[in-house]
């Protein structure tokens, strides 16, 4: 698989409803391939709670080398109703993000036409920012541990770490997007600099110095908690929020619900280092209740299809995509809720590609 013409995409469909949604991306990625003549190859992986549960490995070996041969992962969702909360997540989603050094969590927040935001008086105009989650460190790293478990003194110690390597290349690519995105071009820091005066002090110095690099964007900062005061009250003076991993993760689910819920909302765990793998989600979990029901929303999954195109350097093809959903939610769809959509999951998947 050494030929860059050929964008090589490896799919693990996951848990509960993730295998449903990851088809329907599948379909809409086939159905731009060839409308735009991209030449693809796609593999499926059955890494997720059943097959974990069966043999008690989560990624098995040589599941990574295999993986890294291809140019993005779409990952449909993990977490099963079986395995305790953690398991999964660390051992497939986190461990991935980490082992291919996917040190960009890319989320955009965009209301779509047609899809209702629980902020009054707010529409398509308003929200339609990106935030940029850095997404190696923080605290993130599984650093700490404790002292003296289990008993009257214990001590637990989970600590946050930031690099200046680690900032550095995150904040930077935060003001090439910005400058590429070409907006309001702003981009804020988010970070919390009045009480984490050492970690967010690296943070807030590093994005200083590489601002320096950017005269054409607006540096622009502000506190984690203000921020969630203004993406509520004022979502569209945002453009682009660069922030830190946990921060991020917090600020990110706001954002997903301000633009209509986890039906719609996307992430890219991008490492853009040439020949890096990146990862596509849809940002919902596995939903267990809906699985094989047919009901769930598959726009987030089709989503990060668009932005897999876009990030693997077929920006043309993941536009279209992204034009077909919004047609999809502005005419046809009734609602981004499971169950109420008026189609059922496949059906919506159909509609993406008649519109393409
Ligand atoms: C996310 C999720 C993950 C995170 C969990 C499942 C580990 O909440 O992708 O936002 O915290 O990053
Ligand atoms: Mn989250």
């Amino acid at each position: 698989m050494s030929d860059n013409d050929t964008l090589k995409v490896a799919v693990i469909g996951g848990d509960g409803t993730g295998p449903e949604v990851a088809a329907e991306g599948v379909k809409v990625l086939k159905a731009i391939a060839k409308l735009e003549g991209i030449r693809y190859e796609l593999e499926d992986f059955d890494f997720g709670g059943d097959r974990y549960l069966k043999t008690g490995e989560i990624l098995p070996a040589g599941a990574v080398e295999q993986l890294g041969r291809f140019n993005a992962i779409l990952l449909g969702a993990v977490g099963h109703p079986d395995v305790a909360p953690g398991i999964l997540e660390k051992g497939l989603l986190l461990e991935l993000r980490f082992t291919f050094d996917q040190y960009i969590n890319l989320r955009p927040v965009k209301l779509y036409p047609g899809v209702e935001t629980p902020l009054a008086g707010k529409g398509p105009d308003d929200i339609d920012f990106v935030v940029v989650r850095e997404n190696t460190e923080d605290l993130y790293t599984g650093m700490g541990g404790f002292l003296k478990k289990h008993t009257p003194d214990e001590v637990a110690m989970q600590t946050a770490v930031y690099t200046r390597k680690g900032c550095e290349r995150c904040i930077r690519w935060a003001f090439e997007y910005t400058r590429k995105r070409n907006r309001r071009k702003r981009l804020t820091l988010v970070a919390k600099t009045n009480v984490l005066t050492f970690g967010h002090d690296l943070v807030w110095r590093t994005f200083q110095d590489v601002a320096k690099e950017y005269p054409d964007v607006e540096p622009d900062y502000n506190h984690v908690d203000a921020c969630c005061m203004w993406m509520v009250k004022n979502p569209e003076y945002y453009d682009v929020i660069v922030t830190t991993n946990m921060f991020g993760d917090i600020i990110t689910d706001l954002g997903g619900i301000i633009q209509g819920g986890m039906g719609v909302a996307a992430g890219g765990n991008i490492n853009p280092e040439p020949g890096g793998t990146s990862m596509f989600e849809p940002m919902g979990g596995s939903a267990p209740k809906y699985t094989g029901k047919g009901v769930i929303n598959p726009i987030a999954t089709i989503a990060a299809v668009a932005m897999l195109l876009e990030q693997s350097g077929y920006e043309k093809a993941g536009g279209r995509v992204a034009t077909a959903i919004q047609q999809v939610t502005g005419t046809k769809m009734k609602s981004q809720a499971a169950g109420k959509m008026g189609y059922s999951t496949s059906e919506v998947g159909d509609l993406v590609c008649e519109a393409l």
